[in-house]
């Protein structure tokens, strides 16, 4: 129970960092979107009403300087004001040189002076002016254009556009209030879609890690689920390939340790029979006891020899197998094996052929341990070759390598195990004595000489096995 929760926190962990990735993106997004669309917004509706009092204020001025400019403004304000703010929705004011109000198009605030207002203040004094704030009495937002009236080149008061801000206001609000709804939306569906997206990770993931877990535990017949084709899916795969590894590697080891538990029993079974057949016998018989004890050394040196298969095995298998080099003359140790087993192959009926030219340069080799490869082929041959049946030990070079063969016309090897044979403790179908080790032996001893070994065979015609040693 205990690691279920703490797997679970796990996984949310991952999936809280991938949607608080893409929250994080997606917000900063967002904000900067809004944030510029709401000051275009601003900028665009500030701006149409400035340009629009602004077109305003030039038009009347520009009226007044044409057709008034002789006249006293205090006198003809009313008359202007009447001109001015027919065609305007604004409030518009008429002001004189002090900065007294003249004419106001409310009516209500005549007489009173507006000279604290910026706009106002550079309007009598010969320039534009265009102010933005609260409006002194009523606290409300306004928007002033004020616009210098000239007669002959001096400024004798000014047009003053006023506008509310409050209605635009609250329409920029109202748009700013949409922006941000339009943008909690987005990121509302982003988190669902990342809550969904990351899923599809986090699945994986944790199935991975289930099966990896059920594997940890030594249970390798479970397969990881493979979803997509990705890297998770290779990963699933290489989970896969690495549980049946070890599943042929389980096999080979059980099959290797009731393969070697046989090879030691039917050597110490008939030890022990004849120790005890010995020990029993009444009868002084010289050649009982002769015969005993040469049977207890040949399975005494059959044992040995397992036990060194064994070691060569484990020293190849960790690399700690070390070659002597000395120079070898192939013709006289060629000779010198076939000699070796011969009696074997009289015994059997079997001929044994030795074919190799005097001319054979001398190599560089480790004569023990290709003698022990030599053997290991000659003993399967001889194993795996019925009586009247022939092997052929032949040597040979060409310019780069020294190829020595034995073939056989035994029982050959089937199809299906051919590529198996060369690995360790692979008996295929046979069941001859052997732990199965000599041909995985022999190839690692060839591939230390910088060789190479080759298996040709046919089910039934024969077995033809090659070595290449570099010259
Ligand atoms: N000349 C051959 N003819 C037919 N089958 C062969 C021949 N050589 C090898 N094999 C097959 O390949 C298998 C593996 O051979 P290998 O020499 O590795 O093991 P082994 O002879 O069974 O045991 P060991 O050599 O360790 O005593 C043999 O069991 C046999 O099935
Ligand atoms: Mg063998």
């Amino acid at each position: 129970m205990a690691i279920v929760g703490e797997r679970t926190v796990e996984w949310v962990g991952i999936q809280k960092r991938l949607v608080g990735s893409y929250l994080i993106v997606i917000l900063i997004t967002v904000a900067i979107l809004e944030i510029f669309l709401m000051v275009s917004v601003k900028y665009y509706y500030y701006h149409n009403i400035e340009r629009i009092l602004m077109n305003q204020a030039e038009l009347s001025a520009s009226f007044f300087h044409q057709y008034f400019a002789d006249e006293d403004l205090p006198k003809q304000s009313e008359r202007l004001l009447n001109g001015f703010a027919q065609n305007s929705a604004a409030q518009v004011q008429i002001i004189g040189s002090t900065g007294q109000l003249l004419q106001d198009s409310t009516g209500t605030l005549a007489g009173k002076s507006l000279i604290e207002y910026q706009d106002v203040q550079s309007a009598i004094n010969g320039k534009v002016g265009i102010w933005r704030g609260n409006e002194l009495s009523t606290h409300e937002n306004i928007l002033a254009v004020s616009y210098p009236l000239q007669a002959k080149d001096i400024t004798v008061g000014a047009v003053r556009f006023v506008t509310s801000l409050t209605e635009m206001t609250e329409t920029i609000n109202r748009i700013f209030t949409l922006f941000i709804t339009v943008g909690l939306f987005v990121v509302a569906i982003v988190t669902v879609l990342g809550i969904f997206l990351s899923r599809t990770i986090t699945t994986s993931i944790t199935e991975l890690k289930l099966a990896a877990d059920q594997m940890a535990e030594g249970d390798f017949s479970v397969t990881a689920k493979k979803r997509y084709r990705d890297e998770l899916g290779s990963l699933a795969d290489t989970l896969n390939t690495m549980a049946a590894t070890i599943r042929q590697n389980n096999q080979l080891k059980n099959d290797f340790i009731s393969s070697v538990s046989h090879e030691l029993r039917t050597p110490l079974t008939s030890i022990k029979g004849w120790a005890v057949t010995l020990r029993t016998s009444d009868e002084d018989s010289g050649s009982l006891l002769k015969d005993g004890l040469e049977i207890i050394e040949t399975e005494t040196d059959r044992l040995t020899e397992l036990v060194d298969e064994l070691l060569d095995f484990s020293k190849l298998d960790n690399g700690r197998m070390i070659l002597n080099w000395n120079s070898l003359h192939m013709t006289e140790f060629i000779q010198h094996i076939g000699k070796q087993l011969a009696p074997r192959a009289a015994r059997q009926s079997i001929s044994l052929y030795v074919h190799v030219n005097d001319k054979f340069p001398v190599i560089q080799a480790d004569e023990n341990r290709l003698k022990q490869v030599l053997i290991n082929l000659l003993d399967n041959s001889l194993k795996f070759t019925d009586p009247h049946g022939s092997i052929q030990l032949a040597a040979d070079s060409d310019h780069e390598y020294v190829i020595i063969s034995v073939e056989d016309t035994g029982q050959g090897i089937p199809e299906g195990d051919l590529a198996h044979v060369l690995q360790k403790f692979y008996k295929g179908s046979s069941h001859a004595a052997g732990s199965g080790l000599g041909l995985s032996i022999s190839e690692q001893i060839i591939r230390l000489h910088g060789g190479r070994l080759l298996i040709e065979s046919q089910e039934g015609v024969g077995t033809k096995v090659k070595i290449f040693l570099p010259k």
